[in-house]
């Protein structure tokens, strides 16, 4: 019972998902199958990003995190990297005003600062801009690796007194969200490379074979179809 309310604030845990979190798998397969550049996979991505941003606010989920650019991404082409960087900047220019008027709040797990500084200024202009929002939150993992993140907030617990499950998960990137409940990867690719290691603990997984670009709320929706069947006993019987 202790690991079920550490998990949950002691709340009653719920029967239906409120946090989901999608490694978003595929976009280069996606790309090769149909002789095109990867960078078109991705710019496909985005739009699936539309889609389940949208989807996840009509069916009331209060957060959703994806994992758009990883610490280790840093190692693709130049040209892959800035085809993303450019992608990220446009999707938050031509969806700001979406996201501000269906009160949907944007945050950001990870060291964005390290990106160019129009980006930067691009991001802490969109965070500024809804932060008051209370409908979903649209949580974009970018620059992100969990170890550092974990690494990070034991440092930071350290600092104030002892180190605890409780007074580590107080400090990392989504302590002010809702405790992980389904965490999806695409592609049919079955690892978690270094995402929410710590929020997983007590996730359900889905690994699903659709790539990336081709997903969409009907995949979403048959995930938490699933989510809900799953009997999640929190190391309980
Ligand atoms: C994995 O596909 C995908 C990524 C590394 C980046 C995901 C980014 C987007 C969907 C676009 C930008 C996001 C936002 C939020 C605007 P992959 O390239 O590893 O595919 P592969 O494994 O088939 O090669």
């Amino acid at each position: 019972m202790s690991l079920l309310k550490a998990h949950d604030k002691g709340g009653e845990v719920p029967a239906g998902a409120r946090h989901v979190a999608i490694i978003m798998d595929g976009n280069g397969r996606w790309a090769k199958k149909r002789h095109m550049p990867r960078a078109l996979g991705h710019q496909r991505g985005v739009e699936a990003v539309r889609r389940t941003v949208k989807a996840a606010r009509d069916m009331g989920l209060q957060a959703l995190t994806l994992y758009a650019f990883s610490t280790e991404n840093w190692s693709r082409p130049e040209d892959e990297v800035s085809a993303l960087m450019g992608l990220m900047k446009r999707f938050i220019i031509a969806d700001l005003d979406e996201f501000a008027s269906n009160n949907v709040r944007l945050k950001i797990i990870g060291d964005y600062k390290a990106f160019a500084p129009d980006v930067v200024e691009l991001i802490e202009g969109a965070l500024a801009r809804t932060a008051g929002n209370d409908g979903t939150t649209l949580v974009v993992a970018l620059n992100y690796g969990s170890q550092d993140e974990i690494a990070r907030a034991a440092s930071a617990a350290a600092s104030k007194g002892a180190i605890t499950p409780e007074s580590i998960a107080a400090e990392l990137d989504t302590a002010d969200l809702p405790p992980l409940d389904l965490l999806i990867r695409t592609s049919g690719e079955v690892r978690l490379s270094n995402f929410l290691l710590w929020q997983a603990a007590y996730a359900e997984m889905i690994f699903m074979d659709v790539l990336w670009p081709d997903f969409g709320p009907a995949h979403l929706a048959e995930a938490l179809a699933e989510f809900t069947q799953r009997e999640r006993r929190y190391g309980g019987r």
